[in-house]
């Protein structure tokens, strides 16, 4: 399962992008403008720090096919490397996925919140779905189980479309997406540190420490 940073703050990507594996990155209209930087700033700026290799997926504001695929290709251009536009689910964004889907750009198709539209995603020839795991939870819509139906019905019809789980709120959800098998999940600096976090690790090394201590002192393997 690949790991993708779901902001936009560039301090946060950088030090994920330093001491995470992660794959990529990916913003919406609500997670960039949280930056109040100019657009351009910031769409290089994490371009910058992940390098071309990694995914950056960016979300289109557009609302029609025609500008929706102009903006693409305008994203495409400025940001380079390993690029997908974001487009929600919506008449006007399938057409622009077949279209983008002719012209080689990556596409995600997202605000996800049912399997029968991912499965019209998939079929227009999206890259990548995201439904929002998070936002189903809360309204008692069982995010994780919409993500499973996903992952097997793109499974059994061998769609080449993967499924990047979005809006999370917790661990444990992104947990349950790892045991679908879901392809990737996108998730936030904090929540990327709660995973690796766990209170009976704490225990085990402040015991290792305490051991070595109590027999070599401050030495280390590199002093011996
Ligand atoms: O990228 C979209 C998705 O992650 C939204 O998350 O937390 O606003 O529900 P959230």
């Amino acid at each position: 399962m690949l790991f993708l940073l779901d902001t936009a703050d560039i301090e946060a990507i950088r030090h994920c992008n330093e001491f995470y594996p992660i794959a990529g990155v990916t913003t919406n209209p609500t997670i960039a403008t949280k930056e109040k930087k100019d657009f351009w700033e910031l769409a290089r700026g994490i371009r910058k720090v992940i390098g071309d290799e990694k995914m950056l997926h960016i979300q289109t504001v557009q609302k029609t096919a025609d500008k929706m695929v102009e903006e693409a290709l305008l994203l495409k251009k400025e940001v380079g490397g390993n690029f997908y536009v974001k487009i929600p689910i919506c008449e006007e964004g399938l057409k622009a996925t077949k279209e983008l889907k002719k012209l080689g750009i990556g596409v995600t198709i997202t605000a996800i919140f049912t399997a029968p539209q991912a499965l019209i995603a998939a079929k227009a020839g999206a890259d990548f779905v995201a439904p929002y795991v998070n936002r189903l939870d809360n309204i008692i819509g069982d995010g994780t189980e919409v993500v499973s139906q996903i992952v097997e019905q793109l499974d059994h019809y061998k769609i080449d479309c993967k499924v990047l789980a979005a809006s999370f709120r917790n661990a444990e959800q992104v947990h349950k997406c790892a045991t679908f098998g879901c392809h990737s999940v996108t998730v936030t600096p904090k929540i990327l540190n709660t995973i690796i976090t766990h209170p009976m690790t704490d225990n085990a090394l402040l015991d290792f420490d305490r051991d070595w201590k109590a027999v070599y002192g401050d030495k280390t393997i590199l002093d011996f």
